[in-house]
């Protein structure tokens, strides 16, 4: 049975592409599920002029595939949101949003519980979070909280810059920063395989495991995003945040509970012990790359709005390690990147093979040889587990086989299953922040990656240097293969 969630929302952007494709349809399955219903308004703001009927027509067009579960229920959904024009630089206009807060807050009995959603260009963060303070937008009645998309900087001096303003108005625990991977039902179901299974989390260590491996692939290029990407790469835009977050929950110890605090200060943890590298240890632990033109496809060079000589890569793989007693030893090998073969995510967990192959005979041919066992947890697109275990194959003798014990969600389940923005603003409205980035978490991560961006500014790199349709440059094979080791996903594997 859902509890209905209390609370008036402000959404900074809400003429945007963000709220018009996933917050107003987020919304209003949780709307459909009972968790919005009679108290709660939303005041969407941006600077061009709208009335209220306007904008109930646009949040209706953004909901209009979502299939109604009684009759009416999208109409009376849109009755619940308000439009007031606003430009976020003019301190005066804070004042209108005032008032309309307070009529809206006796409305709908909102009890003084204040949700400012900041969906528009990071240059705004600070200057919100500001106005918000001094022209009085929050309550001393209710709660206030604050949801911010990403970027959250563009290295640790922005990022230290943006929260110190974020801080003048918000404490930490008011303040729930968006990586929409952590929405994700796998990247959650991390905490769950490891924690809930004695057999997975006994052996979640040094001892049996030989390396992990983190893929988030993209089969597209940068499409309309080309000015926004080129500013930022695929270091800044994938490896910063959602690849450290990932990271962060597979190397975390155990949390002493399934709270929020807990979980995140065992990540915090996790990323403190993340080595480091110098410029030279970078240079050879991470790998960059762009992507070439293809038969029917422009190099990234050649996309609109990207100069022709761009330095920005779209392709990055990387050899994390973690300096701390579970992990010393283990190499996290992760990699991202534009145009590659495939969209997809996927956790690899590397096992050590037996110490000795009982089984090894003479004639065998080394591909007859035991396999390590590997733990595939599938991100997306679909959603599930697979170990890998040797068995004997069926038959005469004595031979090996790598089978998999596989569990993937049904075509129905994951139908049910909500989308990342569903759960995260599920998860604010209920002041969770399990699934969201703190700040100590941000700022390890671009301490972290500042090193190899400063490096990368500074060499000329060989670009482009890979293939559309390939799964990036030659250089990230030779990272594990300089180790003995190899991607676990290959391509036509
Ligand atoms: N779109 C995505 O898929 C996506 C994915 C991940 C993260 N994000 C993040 O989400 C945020 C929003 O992205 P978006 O794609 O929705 O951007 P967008 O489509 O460009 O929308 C930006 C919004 O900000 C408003 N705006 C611009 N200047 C303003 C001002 N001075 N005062 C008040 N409102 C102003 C715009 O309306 P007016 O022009 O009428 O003012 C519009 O409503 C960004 O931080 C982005 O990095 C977006």
């Amino acid at each position: 049975m859902a509890t209905e969630n209390i609370a008036l929302i402000t959404l900074f952007g809400a003429a945007g592409d963000l709220a018009h494709r996933k917050l107003y349809p987020s919304l209003f399955k949780l709307y459909q599920k009972g968790y919005l219903a009679d108290h709660f308004a939303l005041l969407g703001t941006s600077r061009r002029e709208k009335s209220d009927e306007e904008f109930q027509a646009l949040v209706a067009d953004s909901i209009k595939d979502i299939k109604e579960t009684k009759a009416g229920e999208a109409a009376a959904f849109a009755k619940h949101f308000f439009y007031q024009a606003h430009d976020v630089t003019k301190p005066e206009h804070y004042d209108v949003l005032k008032d309309r807060l307070a009529e809206l807050d006796q409305q709908f009995v909102t009890k003084g519980n204040r949700l400012f959603y900041m969906s528009v260009a990071p240059q705004f963060f600070g200057v919100i979070a500001m106005n918000i303070k001094k022209q009085g937008l929050l309550t001393d009645e209710g709660y206030n909280r604050l949801i911010m998309e990403k970027p959250f900087g563009r290295d640790f001096a922005s990022a230290k810059e943006l929260n110190d303003e974020l801080s003048q108005t918000f404490e930490e625990n008011q303040i729930f920063r968006i990586d929409h991977y952590l929405g994700k039902e796998m990247v959650q179901n991390i905490q769950a395989l490891r924690f809930g299974n004695t057999i997975i989390e006994s052996l979640w260590n040094n001892r049996y495991i030989d390396n992990i491996q983190v893929t988030l692939s993209e089969k597209l290029g940068v499409e309309e995003r080309a000015g926004y990407y080129d500013n930022s790469g695929a270091l800044r835009d994938m490896v910063q945040n959602h690849i450290m977050q990932v990271v962060a929950q597979l190397a975390m110890e155990q949390p002493v509970s399934f709270t929020d605090s807990d979980v995140r200060v065992e990540k915090i943890k996790a990323l403190r012990s993340l080595r480091v590298y110098t410029p030279s240890e970078a240079a050879s632990n991470f790998v960059r790359g762009q992507y070439d033109a293809g038969a029917d496809t422009p190099a990234y060079r050649d996309a609109d709005g990207v100069p022709a000589d761009s330095a920005t890569e779209t392709f990055v793989a990387a050899k994390l390690l973690f300096d701390n007693y579970r992990w010393s030893g283990v190499p996290f090998y992760v990699r991202t990147g534009k145009k590659l073969a495939d969209k997809f995510t996927r956790i690899d967990v590397v096992f050590k093979k037996p110490l000795i192959d009982i089984f090894a005979n003479p004639r065998m041919t080394s591909d007859q040889s035991l396999k390590s066992n590997v733990l595939t947890i599938y991100v997306e697109p679909e959603s599930g587990f697979a170990l890998r275990v040797n068995a004997k194959s069926t038959g005469q003798g004595f031979k090996t086989e790598p089978v998999d014990l596989k569990f993937l969600q049904s075509a129905a389940e994951k139908k049910e299953a909500p989308e990342p923005y569903e759960r995260l603003f599920h998860d604010a409205l209920e002041g969770n922040h399990t699934n969201f980035a703190s700040w100590a978490e941000i700022a390890y991560s671009w301490k972290f990656v500042d090193v190899v961006r400063k490096l990368w500014d500074i060499e000329e790199p060989q670009f482009p240097n890979y293939a559309p349709g390939s799964m990036g440059p030659a250089a990230s094979d030779e990272l594990l293969a300089r180790d003995g080791r190899a991607w676990i996903y290959k391509l036509n594997k």
